[in-house]
């Protein structure tokens, strides 16, 4: 009976190749993960180091959905806008097209440079929108009556009690997927991931001082 069992295994293992991966195929495994690590670095990691870890945000770009459902809640709205984290610039480039003086900041360099090739490709102006290499964190937002977000729910709060401190009253802030915590919304357009919320600064700061147990702290 061993035996015949012995007969059976040896067989199979003729017929069945052995656990053990081709060596060809490992290579081929390991430069193709080393490839992707690389040029996933590439985009998402220059100018990382000096954003303290909680508030690091990754590239992933809008998709046309999230980004219409943006421009359906910038509707009636001109003036400045600002793309807080502007990856590629597909925001910017859809706002500017409605008309939004538009600046995109973003920290990876490799991202604005290929937004501002972009520009160039498409002949826009900088008068409609400009591509700066720039830590939003460190950045004034005073002077932009429009803020559009795309980043990451751990950095909402903090990025409220910035914007709190920073924009004008008659400002619109559009967040898309991550709404803030305890601002109360104006609208909201689309769902799931798409979802994207309006907010208006003179609502939020009365509602925050009405109510300043839920205010940001
Ligand atoms: C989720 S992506 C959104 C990209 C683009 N706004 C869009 O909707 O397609 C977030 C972007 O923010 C950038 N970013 C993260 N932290 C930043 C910072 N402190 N200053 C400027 N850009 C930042 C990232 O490099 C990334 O490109």
């Amino acid at each position: 009976m061993e035996d015949s069992i012995d007969q059976i295994l040896q067989d199979h293992s003729s017929i069945f190749p052995t656990n053990r991966p081709h060596p060809i195929v490992s290579a081929c495994t390991g430069a193709l993960l080393t490839g992707v690590y690389g040029v996933w670095s590439l985009f998402a990691m220059p100018g990382f180091r000096k954003i303290p870890w909680k508030l690091k945000v990754p590239y992933l770009p809008s998709c046309k959905t999230q980004t219409r459902n943006v421009m359906t809640l910038l509707e009636g709205r001109r003036g400045r806008l600002a793309d807080l984290g502007s990856g590629d610039g597909r925001l910017v480039f859809a706002a500017s097209s409605a008309g939004f003086q538009c600046t995109g900041f973003e920290i990876n360099p490799i991202l604005v440079a290929f937004a501002q090739s972009k520009a160039l490709w498409r002949g826009v102006r900088a008068s409609q929108a400009v591509f700066l290499k720039k830590d939003f964190w460190k950045t004034d937002l005073s002077s932009f009556n429009n803020v559009t977000a795309f980043l990451a729910p751990g950095v909402m709060q903090v990025l409220g009690e910035k914007l709190l401190t920073e924009l004008p009253d008659d400002a619109r802030v559009i967040a898309c997927r991550f709404p803030f915590p305890n601002w109360p919304q104006k609208m909201s357009m689309g769902s799931g991931l798409n979802e994207v919320f309006a907010y208006d600064m003179r609502a939020v700061r009365l509602f925050l001082k009405s109510s300043p147990s839920t205010a940001c702290k």
